[in-house]
């Protein structure tokens, strides 16, 4: 894949452990939501190292008062790409438990491969905010692309976009489709199979999440 300036893969072997824990069909419905969980958190700390709204606050310690920096109130909106995107948001609340949660619902047409749009609702005032979106499986691109140009018709000026596993095609789509969009992957794969699934991926991260496979 060629480099993207606005493409961060995290090559991180606590991670890369995790993820090839995540990859094992052994593991249970249980510990899959956990570490999808822990791997956006880990994803979250890094992500965010630039861009984030902050503030500064007066503190009195026991001996003087000082100036420090905080992250803003309200500044960061999540928003899930239902359903397997739901998995990470806790992940996210764990460092902003006052961060609100936009959805936007859309599944994949299993022939065209074509994302399909079939729910929205955001918070008011989305715009103004930093949107973290978010979906564990980047495989063709489609639906970061509609959800981040979505997000843009809605007025959003800083989005940032996390994955954790993504898949070469998906990621140089999106990209190139929105050079502004700081883009988080935690390990990128092989290629696509013919159904559109990520090699070696992790299968069906919606199945997997919510056991409905
Ligand atoms: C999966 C995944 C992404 C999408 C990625 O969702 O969670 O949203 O596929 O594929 P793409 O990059 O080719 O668009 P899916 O459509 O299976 O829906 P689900 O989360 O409800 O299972
Ligand atoms: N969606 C998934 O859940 N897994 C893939 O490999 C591709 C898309």
């Amino acid at each position: 894949m060629k480099n993207y300036d606005n493409v961060i893969i995290f090559d991180h072997p606590l991670i890369r452990h995790k993820i090839a824990i995540l990859r094992d069909e052994r593991t249970s419905m249980k510990e899959f939501r956990e570490l999808v969980e822990e791997i956006t958190t880990l994803m979250t700390y890094e992500s965010l190292k630039e861009g984030v709204p902050t503030t500064e606050i007066e503190v009195k310690t026991p001996l003087e008062t000082c100036t420090q920096t905080v992250v803003a109130d309200n500044a960061i909106v999540i928003v899930p790409i239902l359903r397997a995107g739901l998995g990470m948001v806790n992940g996210i609340h764990v460092l902003f438990p006052s961060a609100r949660v936009g959805h936007i619902g859309m599944y994949r047409n299993e022939e065209t491969l074509t994302p399909e749009t079939y729910y929205c609702k955001l918070p008011q005032g989305i715009e103004d905010k930093l949107v973290l979106v978010v979906d564990p499986m980047l495989a063709t691109g489609g639906s970061a692309c509609d959800s981040i140009q979505l997000l843009k018709e809605k007025g959003c000026k800083q989005i940032k976009f996390m994955a954790i596993i993504g898949a070469p095609e998906g990621v140089s789509k999106v990209a190139e489709a929105h050079p502004d969009v700081d883009i988080y992957v935690s390990t990128l794969d092989r290629c696509l199979n013919e159904h559109g699934y990520i090699l070696p991926g992790l299968g069906d991260a919606g199945d997997r999440l919510f056991g409905t496979k």
